[in-house]
């Protein structure tokens, strides 16, 4: 394959998942995974938007995970903040652009004090974005954005006819390109309501090794394997 034809993926997600079993396997409590999934998260985040990628989307928490324990919600929370307020300053020295995807209702005012303080910090950088998808549901998002169409077009803001598939993202979270690369970890082949409207096109590799050892070298192989796909959208 030639150079042209590597080309960098524009946008990559991540579905952050076996923490819970990266810890367990060990002896260790659930919670340690976390912990370790959120370095592993810095560095790799790091690494991957220093290669050219200009988007990576990650899931932090979906509007499901609010099911697990009260004990695992609330260390997920803490962590949360503590990352935002204290530990991922590298992002900012980096000149990359932190951006939150989900509904704020119901997180706790503290996570979403700390993620509002990670986006303001970080706004003006421009080497790459990090979404992290925190409280969030492709389905909600899907729902959130119908919304605020048919907000619109009660308001006579929007007409029905200049509705498009460009015109449609610009109502989703935020206005993202398509995901070229989704990435889960830990051997689950699902992609749990994640990005649906993104992921349309996407290029999808499943890998079984848990998250927290995801490193640098591991992606560089899912990357491999990207550029060995053909990608055809749909055409022949
Ligand atoms: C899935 O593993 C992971 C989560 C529900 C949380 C993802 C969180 C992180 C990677 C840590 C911190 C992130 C930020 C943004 C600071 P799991 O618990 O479902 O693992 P299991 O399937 O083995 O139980």
């Amino acid at each position: 394959m030639n150079d042209t034809e590597r080309q960098v993926p524009k946008h990559v997600a991540i579905i952050m998942d076996g923490n819970g079993r990266w810890a367990t396997k060990r002896g260790y409590k659930r919670n340690i995974g976390h912990l370790e999934g959120s370095k592993t998260l810095e560095k790799l985040g790091i690494y991957i938007l220093n290669q050219g990628v200009k988007v990576l989307s990650v899931f932090a928490f979906s509007t499901e995970n609010f099911r697990r324990s009260r004990e695992e919600v609330d260390y997920l929370m803490n962590l949360f903040v503590e990352m935002f307020t204290k530990k991922f300053k590298q992002f900012k020295k980096e000149n990359i652009k932190v951006i939150f995807s989900g509904r704020k209702s119901p997180l706790r005012q503290d996570v979403l004090d700390a993620m509002a303080k990670m986006e303001e910090e970080t706004k003006d950088n421009d080497k790459g974005i990090l979404n992290i998808c925190l409280n969030y549901g492709g389905q909600e998002e899907l729902i959130d954005a119908s919304r605020r169409i048919a907000l619109d077009y009660k308001e006579g803001k929007l007409n029905l006819d200049g509705l498009n598939k460009e015109s449609f993202a610009k109502y989703l979270y935020h206005d993202l390109p398509p995901i070229d690369l989704m990435i889960r970890t830990s051997g689950e082949l699902r992609i749990s309501n994640f990005m649906l409207y993104q992921l349309a096109y996407s290029e999808m590799v499943f890998t079984d090794v848990y998250f927290p050892d995801f490193k640098e070298k591991e992606f560089d192989k899912v990357l491999e394997e990207y550029y060995n796909r053909n990608r055809r959208f749909g055409g022949n």
